[in-house]
């Protein structure tokens, strides 16, 4: 048995009433480890009162939190939680994160659900029933024009320690296209693909909690999604994706590929 989806949306949007209520107020940041790492109390707040509430839904099931990491349960059913992403807008008072809740079955992501409690959108989708955001249908965006696409990516702490340059793809992406946004929100960026906001995303290390629900959300939003090669391993770790439309989609691989190649002859990290 698993829960409903319109009780994993109540359950996203009262976690994100956490988050708003407590935007402004002074707080307990942490560092977890890189100096881009921040927690704060709101963060474990939030977590809590989703896995309590998790508990009594989908009682026994397994449940990895960024927080608390791996709650043993039963492996067919899974559940992904971010309960703040975005906290370092967060711990800046910049009004840009949310709750992200996703759902796999014997490993095969099904639900997911993300929250902006500023804005009071709730993307959702099931897979296979099509994605929507507060009851209207979402897709990604029509453009198939690299020039005229807005993209976003993200940096952080770790793509130094792994040796990953993302500054060399970054600067690629800036001269070819629109422009690339760095949001903050690894989950809100997916919402806002999959609601054709942003036209294309890369990543290139991230979490599952940061990714699981975004994926649900963009490919039945009718995105395509891909590692950084265009294979299918864009679920594992390190979580690093290239997602567009079917048109956009191979056009970005290429460039990619030759932005990578020029990463590698410039050994630039970061
Ligand atoms: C972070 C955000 C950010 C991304 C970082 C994530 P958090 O999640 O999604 O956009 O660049 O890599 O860790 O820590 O705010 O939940
Ligand atoms: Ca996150
Ligand atoms: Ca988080």
């Amino acid at each position: 048995m698993k829960p409903e989806l319109d009780d994993i949306c109540l359950l996203a949007k009262q976690a994100g009433q956490i988050l708003s209520a407590g935007l402004g107020k002074r707080h307990q940041v942490t560092q977890k480890g890189l100096q881009d790492d921040p927690v704060t109390e709101i963060d474990r707040q939030s977590e809590q009162f989703i896995l309590e509430r998790l508990a009594v839904l989908a009682p026994g099931h397994t449940v990895l939190t960024e927080e608390s990491g791996l709650h043993n349960g039963n492996t067919e059913h899974t559940w992904y939680i971010d309960p703040l992403d975005g906290t370092m807008n967060y711990a800046h008072d910049i009004p840009f994160f949310g709750v992200s809740i996703a759902y796999a079955h014997q490993n095969q992501l099904t639900m997911g659900v993300i929250y902006d409690p500023m804005r009071d959108e709730c993307f959702y989708a099931e897979k296979g029933k099509g994605a929507f955001c507060n009851g209207r249908p979402i897709h990604v965006s029509a453009e198939t024009n690299l020039r005229s696409a807005l993209m976003s990516t993200g940096f952080s702490m770790k793509l130094v320690e792994m040796g990953k340059d993302n500054f060399t793809v970054f600067k690629h992406f800036m001269l070819k296209s629109a422009g690339v946004r760095r949001m903050g929100s690894a989950a809100l960026q997916l919402a806002y693909a999959a609601a054709g906001r942003l036209n294309a995303v890369w990543q290139m290390s991230l979490s599952a909690w940061d990714v699981a629900a975004g994926f649900v959300i963009a490919e039945e939003a009718g995105a395509v999604i891909s590692d950084l090669q265009g294979g299918p391993d864009f679920f594992k770790p390190p979580y690093e994706f290239l997602l567009a439309n079917k048109e956009l989609h191979p056009i970005l691989l290429e460039e990619l590929k030759i932005a990578m190649q020029k990463s590698e002859s410039s050994h630039e990290i970061g």
